[in-house]
């Protein structure tokens, strides 16, 4: 059971407890096919069965443990070329709660992975739903690691695990909710310039070269920024690369 967020203007004002589920970002979808949900609402699981991560990829939390929630955003004052702005927004959001909890520095690995020493704490999966030009309503699914303390996947840590002690969800969540809330409103005064440098600014392996590989080569690359597009920018030694999401893996 969560209760609702005491400090935030929307988000979580209308909040939906499910014991278990399949995955919180399918649950909002079919809910809000179904009824005309309010801006904010959240709905968070203890259980999530079948976790969703980027595409093709599963998350997967244990019970109990983690924060495994989704809110419904109507960004409907945003052109859809500008939808990854919603992507930076809910990830500085993220980083901010991070930051602020765990006091050192965390990185955004593009497009929004979440990152303390090479290690991954937060997942984002945001879908939108377009219509013509106009983004109607985007489910933005966050999973967050904080009190599990093994994982199977490399490179994976939770808030516990890098602290060492117990945090309560409930208070966790409503920090968050505070984070996420203050970003997204920047957004809304279309204060794009602010949030665009402040995303470039924490992008994970800035300026620094290493290795990557596409569908067919391995090669070096520096990471240089975003495109107003979303797509990764990287100086390569045969100029300037761009590339979508899924386009680009990190080589370690
Ligand atoms: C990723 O890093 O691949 C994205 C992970 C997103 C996981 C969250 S957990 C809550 C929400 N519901 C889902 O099915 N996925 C997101």
């Amino acid at each position: 059971m969560y209760k609702i967020p005491a400090k935030t203007i929307f988000i979580g004002k209308n909040i939906v407890f499910v014991p278990e589920c399949h995955s919180t970002n399918s649950l909002a979808l079919e809910m809000s096919q179904n009824k005309d949900l309010d801006e904010g609402t959240l709905i968070i699981t203890d259980h999530q069965k079948q976790g969703r991560g980027q595409p093709g990829n599963l998350w997967l939390s244990a019970q109990g443990m983690n924060l495994t929630f989704s809110i419904i955003f109507k960004p409907v004052f945003m052109a859809i070329q500008d939808q990854f702005y919603l992507n930076m927004s809910i990830s500085l959001g993220v980083k901010g709660f991070l930051e602020n909890k765990l006091k050192r520095p965390v990185y955004i690995k593009w497009p929004n992975d979440l990152l303390v020493d090479d290690l991954k704490l937060c997942g984002i999966l945001t879908e939108n739903q377009i219509q013509g030009t106009t983004l109607l309503q985007s489910i933005v699914g966050i999973g967050l690691n904080v009190n599990q303390q093994d994982y199977t996947i490399q490179r994976a840590a939770s808030m516990r695990m890098l602290l060492g002690h117990e945090f309560d969800l409930q208070e966790l969540l409503e920090e968050l909710c505070i984070s996420l809330e203050q970003w997204y409103q920047l957004l809304r005064l279309g204060e794009i310039t602010e949030i665009k440098a402040a995303y470039r600014a924490s992008l994970y392996g800035l300026d620094k070269p290493r290795i990557f590989s596409d569908k067919s080569d391995h090669f070096e690359g520096t990471i240089k920024g975003v495109d107003r597009y979303g797509r990764l920018a990287m100086a390569t030694s045969m100029g300037m690369r761009y590339f979508s999401n899924r386009e680009l893996r990190y080589e370690y």
